[in-house]
């Protein structure tokens, strides 16, 4: 495999693998062994054109861990800002020898698009609304290390799916690893076709949370999603305080979860919106997995790096 776009193109035995790798990574993680040498003499490049806290800096990290030279750039400080198309950018860096371009970009496709224009291997660090592939492995690779086998396991995503790149993956991953997963959103950010889509990837939609929670399929995780406001150019609808009422992860709702399944999984991908979509009881309670899955990060990337890049000469 050559390049990491969507999560669609991950089968089973490949998700495996890369989990297998990740867990593999774990004395690098743990700093009891400080770098391996398996990148050595490869150039990676994270090209971002959208800010990014956490997938920059674990791809840098991830990057140097495992000896390959890693470069940042983004769109102000570089060429971008003065007018240079994507097309122009990404083939003035691909010329000058680099292995890997880690792309994120606003437009959904562009990585696809990328991945058409340059020789280097082109990873998806979130594009448009479209995908987030290595953000679903590291959300299961942050699931499996808690809950085990995924098969049968019951995940609710939660919240502004019409935006979301990281639902997309995420159903996709996940149920390819054999989890149920049900989706819930106010039906003005659910997206238009999900019914059919839905039928087709094999997940369940809904749009009462409450009633979700409270179902017979007892959550094992819940995973809230960001409000992405920035991407609203229409405005928020319903009001902030109607979402957090109707789709919060408020304290009562902790509760209530906790009383059903006292080891219940509380996730985000970041950055959250505090007091919007998750309560700071509910981001800190003893259930939450939020900073696991930052750490989880690290490796999954240290992984799909290795994976795309390795060569036998190199493999460890
Ligand atoms: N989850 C995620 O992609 O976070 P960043 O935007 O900080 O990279």
């Amino acid at each position: 495999r050559k390049h990491l776009v969507s999560s669609a193109d991950l089968t089973r035995a490949d998700i495996e693998s890369i989990l297998a790798t990740a867990a593999s990574m774990h004395d690098v993680q743990r700093r009891e062994v400080k770098k391996l040498p398996t990148l050595r003499g490869r150039t990676i490049i994270n090209f971002f054109f959208e800010d990014s806290t956490r997938t920059r800096s674990s791809f840098e990290i991830a990057g140097k861990w495992m000896s390959a030279d890693t470069i940042n750039l983004s769109a102000k400080g570089s060429s971008t800002s003065k007018g240079e198309s994507l097309r122009d950018s990404v083939q003035t860096i691909n010329a000058m020898a680099v292995d890997a371009l880690v792309i994120r970009h606003n437009q959904s496709g562009a990585c696809q698009q990328v991945a058409g224009w340059v020789d280097a291997s082109v990873i998806n660090a979130g594009d448009g609304t479209h995908e987030h592939p290595t953000q679903a492995l590291l959300d299961a690779y942050t699931l499996r290390s808690r809950l085990g086998d995924l098969d049968g396991k019951h995940v609710v995503i939660v919240g502004d799916l019409t935006h979301s790149r990281v639902f997309r993956s995420n159903v996709l991953t996940l149920t390819t690893l054999g989890a149920r997963v049900t989706v819930v959103a106010p039906p003005t950010l659910m997206p238009a076709g999900i019914a059919s889509w839905a039928e087709r990837d094999g997940f369940a939609t809904g749009w009462d949370l409450d009633a979700v929670l409270a179902g017979d399929d007892i959550p094992d995780a819940v995973m809230m999603l960001r409000v992405q406001r920035e991407r609203m150019s229409g405005g928020f609808f319903p009001t902030p305080r109607e979402y957090t009422v109707g789709y919060g992860l408020t304290r009562p709702r902790v509760e209530a979860l906790r009383a059903r399944k006292d080891g219940v999984l509380i996730m985000h991908p970041g950055p959250m919106n505090r007091g919007l979509e998750i309560s700071a009881d509910a981001a800190e309670s003893p259930n939450s997995v939020i900073l696991d899955q930052v750490s989880s990060g690290l490796a999954v990337r240290m992984a799909v790096l290795y994976h795309l890049l390795a060569g036998e000469e190199t493999a460890a």
